[in-house]
């Protein structure tokens, strides 16, 4: 019996000096089959042990063994789970939890916005354009009836890339690209990316977005830019809106209007409104009944056909309905902003 308590104190010893040295699963499997395995293992010796001793020694003996082969698988499943990559912690994972999406990403607001206002367009039959931000003169300002020198070319100035070259001040120059290669009937909107010499400040940016609109058929009138454009800024911003057009000037429209919506911020109430001036008025968009000469220069005939046309900018009204204090925000790439926008 002494024999056995002593081998067993030898065997423990020597279990942990051997476990300080494993470091992996094969080393792991090799120290349990020295100590548990059946043929050569220590705890066999162990009960071989065992049968040398006499009836009455038998159960305390059997006890301190199963003692000790508690004490190694112990040791055994604390070594386990200090292994790289085989912790028990790894073992536990819960795999009805769900889990974890990543950031995908997703549309930026005046993309978004730009999408509602595409909708609500092709639901009316409007089929979408595009062109280039790189423009000549002539489609950014000639075709479109502003001569060289004209005054009205100072409220568009740009950046230019040679005398003859320069980044598009407006979609416009779009609606000439369109009619020279399509006849009537058109009816499109041409949404994309302007730019303007321009400093910055909270509502003005030296690049930003407009959409365009042009319909050109026969027996286009007023009325049917008024009507259209009404139910477009109801759909957008409320069936009951109250939109207002004021006379105005545009080279490339004649009459030409300039159309305001009600304040949506402070629903006319306000008279220290910040964002309507107390006016209870935001203007929101130009727009017109295409001048004749505009038609001459891409040979439609004026006699023939009428049509209206329309240009709005997308982020200035993306600010308005998000209630945005700043356009900059728009282009600061800052998470924490752009994410709001797209809580799914
Ligand atoms: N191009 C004008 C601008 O950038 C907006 C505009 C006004 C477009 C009247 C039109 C229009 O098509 O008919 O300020």
């Amino acid at each position: 019996m002494t024999n056995l308590k002593g081998k067993i104190e030898e065997y423990k010893k020597k279990f942990a000096e051997e476990s300080a040295r494993v470091r992996d699963e094969k080393g792991l499997a090799e120290l349990r089959n020295e100590f548990l395995g059946r043929k050569k293992g220590c705890l066999t010796s162990l009960f071989d042990e065992m049968k040398g001793l006499s009836a009455a020694e038998k159960p305390g003996a059997g006890l301190l063994i199963n003692a000790f082969k508690d004490h190694i698988q112990e040791k055994l499943t604390l070594l386990e789970g200090g292994l790289p990559g085989r912790g028990r912690a790894a073992r536990s994972i819960d795999l009805t939890l769900p889990g974890r999406s990543l950031y995908w990403g997703a549309p930026h607001p005046v993309v978004l916005f730009q999408q509602e206002i595409e909708n609500i367009f092709m639901g009316m039959g409007f089929a979408i354009e595009d062109g280039p931000e790189i423009e000549t003169d002539y489609y950014n300002f000639e075709a479109l009836n502003f001569p060289p020198h004209h005054p009205a070319r100072d409220s568009w100035d740009t950046l230019y890339i040679t005398d003859n070259l320069l980044l598009r001040t407006h979609t416009s120059p779009v609606q000439i690209r369109v009619m020279e290669k399509k006849k009537p009937p058109i009816r499109i909107i041409i949404p994309g990316r302007v730019y303007r010499r321009e400093t910055t400040d909270p509502t003005h940016l030296p690049m930003f977005y407009q959409v365009e609109g042009l319909v050109v058929d026969a027996g286009i009138t007023f009325a049917h830019l008024k009507g259209t454009l009404e139910y477009f800024l109801r759909t957008m911003f409320g069936e009951k809106l109250k939109v207002r057009f004021r006379p105005s000037f545009f080279p490339f429209t004649e009459p030409s209007a300039e159309v305001d919506i009600e304040c949506i911020v402070c629903g006319q109430k306000d008279k220290s409104c910040r964002v309507c001036g107390g006016t209870g008025w935001k203007e929101i968009l130009g727009a017109g009944m295409v001048d004749p000469q505009v038609f001459k220069n891409v040979n439609i005939d004026p006699e023939k056909y009428s049509g209206w046309a329309f240009g709005m900018g997308i982020d200035r009204t993306a600010m308005l309905s998000y209630q945005i204090p700043e356009m900059r925000f728009f282009y600061e790439n800052d998470l924490r902003f752009l994410r709001q926008f797209n809580l799914k």
